[in-house]
């Protein structure tokens, strides 16, 4: 018979694991720069009409997918058309990609958070980042283990695999219902003793003035869809995924809209607390806001530290800081095994703790092998620049297209989603997601084709982008190809069940 899938105990639940697999690294590290580059306060414009135009219509039809066909992405895509199998597994690969260096920057943060004791930086915190703590050598490939990442890692996975082994509603739910409050209060703890920071003000000045100009370049409103989409885990299997495991008579198009608000409500707090420090860290340093500005690595590992030595009660700021970033990103975490281990449930029939294991295991294994090494860092910021362009939002694009315009299924998923939703699916969204988002998607594709052919991304060797940015984004879409022709159980239905 086939397997009991899980699923989560009530909206609450889906809707917490929703908010945990948005809000994550992306929120903190990634959103205030982009706010800030793409014209401070007159960003709030191209980033509103990104998420209402966008980011919330392509949410709402990865629900409608999952919610509907209750299946992990290989296996919905199938039941909607055996010919859109692969783009599920096209997903599943790009999972499998993220899964292994999300985890790395995770084991950074949690030294980090003890480094915030013992300010193990001292007062050069670059240098200490790529030199004394990764050790990272010239760009290339070693096998030279770091301790200082390898345990943490080690650690990392053993907790993640005895979470996901633990299943949809006692793992994946639980850990968000748990670990998302606790992000709200650690993150708000922050952005208070943040404001109160001297030279706060200015950092928040910095942020919010508006530069109307910034309005009339289209690469300020790609920046924002691109933010959008890498926030809200559209276009990925994740909420296809997650929407799956929901009850038939659940709100689903209620719920996109709280999950959606939530994750920019988030960003717009991680905003003020980045942009306070940054004020603070400007103004110790005799420097202007502009001139310390960061973001990803740079920020929380160079900017935050320094940060953190100069201010008052700085262990406290560090601890929040770190803590944050490892319960933003864990939530995130499980989100994309999930993705992988579902998939794998429904393809091999396995029971929970199998797939878990027969998936976690080598992950944790490649994992460890690639980015505990001296080699890591640079692999790792590679391989998220090209996965990010050239998988999620080429796959969230290829999906919606295929929906849309090969099966146009869009109508039908519209009355699903409309039968117990709050909010009807009309006209506007079957024209949102039919026409303009993949207008829009496209447009940022040719620009990011473009500048990633033009412009070798941070000046890495062509060996280098050609294999881990290039080759992984294309053996992602092969694996897709490849999977979609080998076998299912017999006892797997290939049309979606009714009740559950
Ligand atoms: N939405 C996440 C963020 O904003 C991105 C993400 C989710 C990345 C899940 C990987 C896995 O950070
Ligand atoms: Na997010």
């Amino acid at each position: 018979a086939p397997i009991d899938r899980g699923r989560f105990s009530n909206k609450t639940v889906f809707i917490m694991a929703a908010i945990g697999s948005a809000v994550g690294l992306g929120n903190i590290w990634r959103f205030p720069y982009v706010a800030y580059e793409g014209g401070g306060g007159a960003f709030i414009l191209p980033y509103l009409v990104a998420l209402l135009v966008a980011g919330i219509p392509l949410l709402l039809l990865d629900y409608a997918i999952g919610h509907s066909q209750r299946g992990s992405a290989p296996l919905s895509f199938r039941r909607i058309s055996r010919r859109l199998e692969w783009i599920g597994w096209w997903q599943v690969a790009i999972c499998v990609v993220i899964s292994v260096y999300y985890a790395a920057i995770l084991a950074w943060a949690i030294q980090y958070t003890g480094f915030s004791f013992t300010q193990a930086w001292g007062d050069d915190p670059e240098t200490f980042l790529f030199q004394d703590f990764l050790q990272a050598g010239e760009p290339g490939v070693t096998l030279e283990f770091v301790p200082a990442v390898l345990i943490p890692m080690v650690v990392l996975w053993a907790v993640t695999i005895v979470i996901m082994a633990l299943g949809v509603q006692k793992g994946v739910g639980a850990t968000s219902v748990i670990f998302i409050p606790v992000l709200l209060i650690a993150f708000g703890a922050l952005v208070v003793q943040a404001l109160s920071l001297p030279g706060a003000l200015e950092g928040l000045q910095t942020l919010f003035q508006p530069d109307w100009a910034a309005l009339a370049q289209p690469a300020v409103w790609a920046s924002a869809f691109g933010q959008i989409f890498f926030s809200l885990s559209v276009g990925f299997g994740i909420m296809i995924t997650y929407a799956s495991y929901v009850g038939r008579k659940i709100d689903m198009t209620g719920s996109g809209f709280v999950v959606g608000f939530a994750n920019s409500g988030f960003e717009l707090l991680c905003g003020i607390g980045v942009f306070s420090a940054l004020g603070f860290l400007a103004q110790a340093s005799g420097l202007g806001v502009a001139d310390v500005v960061a973001d990803g690595i740079g920020l929380a590992f160079v900017a935050f530290p320094a940060i953190i030595s100069q201010a008052p009660l700085g262990a406290l700021l560090g601890v929040l800081f770190f803590v944050s970033l490892v319960l933003a990103g864990f939530t995130s975490l499980v989100s994309i095994l999930e993705v992988v281990i579902s998939a794998v449930r429904d393809k091999l029939e396995l029971g929970r703790v199998q797939a878990t294991l027969v998936v976690t295991v080598p992950l944790a294994i490649i994992s460890i092998l690639l980015f505990s090494t001296t080699s890591g860092v640079y692999v790792l910021d590679i391989a998220d620049y090209f996965i990010n362009r050239f998988g999620i939002l080429l796959a969230a694009l290829v999906a919606m297209v295929a929906v849309a315009w090969g099966v146009r299924k869009v109508p039908w998923f519209a009355e699903h989603m409309s039968r117990y939703g709050s909010i009807r699916l009309g006209g506007w969204w079957k024209a949102l997601v039919m026409v303009v988002t993949p207008i829009a998607l496209v447009i940022m594709l040719v620009q990011e084709t473009i500048t990633a052919i033009t412009v070798p991304y941070e000046g890495y060797p062509a060996w280098m982008l050609g294999l881990f940015g290039w080759g992984v984004a294309g053996a992602a879409i092969v694996a897709g190809v490849l999977l979609s022709f080998t076998r299912w159980k017999a006892t797997t239905p290939m049309e979606a069940p009714e009740a559950d």
